[in-house]
């Protein structure tokens, strides 16, 4: 059930998703007004608290909150007093004593969202933790699908890349299966995370395997910063197995649609071509995450202490 915090689809369930798209459907009207500023959050504190880099999330949550006329705050690792030793649990009682209703957190370690909830009272989103979850990123590619396709029950979701280090591949497959996709896993062996198949999915070591079985196809980038060691021998190579382009989209039985989370690497997991056609959803994906966070924010903010 959508609760006070909002830290992993993994408890979320169907009708909740289905809620949260249904209220960004609701507010797609206010993006097409000349003045796109409703007062719903007037007085209400947001901070947006990003200690590992975003250009799309933070700056999405930041138009979100504005436009919801919430008073938006911004604080980076680099420009923040964690650089000068502040604990992590002495910055979140900072941002508490300075008044914060809602939080949105990203960071480089897995459970800080968690951890920063129990310095409440304000309300936690999670923008992303380690490789944990990104959950309003799989809620707005849950929106982008829906409103493509008309429903996401019984489509077929490829996604292709690095799971392993992927929290977007991870939230992306707990929404995609509660909402009766069936969800295929395309990556090297060293890629794939132990025992995914017990969420429900099928996996695949070879692009062709899924040429039959796909009507959506999720590209993930490689993630090399969170790599201990290399999980495969260049990344030349990875592009060549796995590397999509338009000589290999034609391979697929279907019209399939590409997206991609962001940032792509142009040439590696996606090749110029394909991003930028008329089957890339990837800039569908940013525009629709202003809604999608408008709708989180909305409905958070309703949400009893
Ligand atoms: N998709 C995503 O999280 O992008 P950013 O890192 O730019 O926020």
């Amino acid at each position: 059930m959508l609760g006070k915090n909002l830290i992993r689809i993994r408890e979320l369930n169907a009708q909740d998703i289905t809620d949260i798209l249904d209220q960004a459907e609701a507010f797609m009207s206010i993006l097409d007004r000349d003045i796109k500023k409703v007062p719903t959050l007037r007085g209400k504190v947001i901070v947006n608290l990003f200690f590992e880099p975003s250009t799309r999330t933070r700056t999405s949550f930041e138009l979100a909150g504005k436009i919801l006329s919430a008073d938006v705050v911004n604080i980076s690792k680099s420009t923040s007093s964690a650089v000068k030793g502040e604990s992590f649990k002495d910055t979140a009682l900072t941002i508490k004593s300075l008044g914060a209703d809602m939080i949105i957190v990203r960071d480089s370690h897995t459970g800080v969202p968690e951890l920063l909830s129990r310095y409440g009272p304000f309300k936690v989103i999670n923008a992303g933790d380690g490789s944990g979850e990104h959950p309003t990123q799989a809620l707005l590619d849950m929106f982008t699908i829906r409103r493509r396709k008309g429903a996401i029950e019984g489509l077929d979701v490829s996604i292709v890349g690095d799971i392993a280090h992927s929290r977007v591949a991870r939230s992306n497959i707990y929404a995609l299966t509660k909402l009766g996709a069936r969800v295929n896993l395309v990556a090297p062996p060293t890629l794939i995370p132990r025992f995914v198949e017990s969420l429900g999915v099928n996996v695949y070591h070879r692009l062709e395997d899924i040429y039959d079985k796909t009507d959506v196809l999720y590209l993930l980038r490689i993630q090399r910063e969170r790599e201990k060691a290399s999980m495969f021998p260049s990344l030349r190579e990875y592009a060549t197995l796995y590397g999509v382009s338009q000589k290999k989209l034609a391979n697929f039985d279907r019209e399939v649609l590409v997206m991609h989370p962001g940032p792509i690497n142009r040439g590696v997991e996606i090749s110029a071509d394909v991003a930028d056609s008329v089957s890339s959803l990837i800039e569908e994906q940013v525009r629709n995450g202003v809604v999608v966070r408008m709708a989180i924010l909305f409905l958070m903010a309703r949400k009893g202490d």
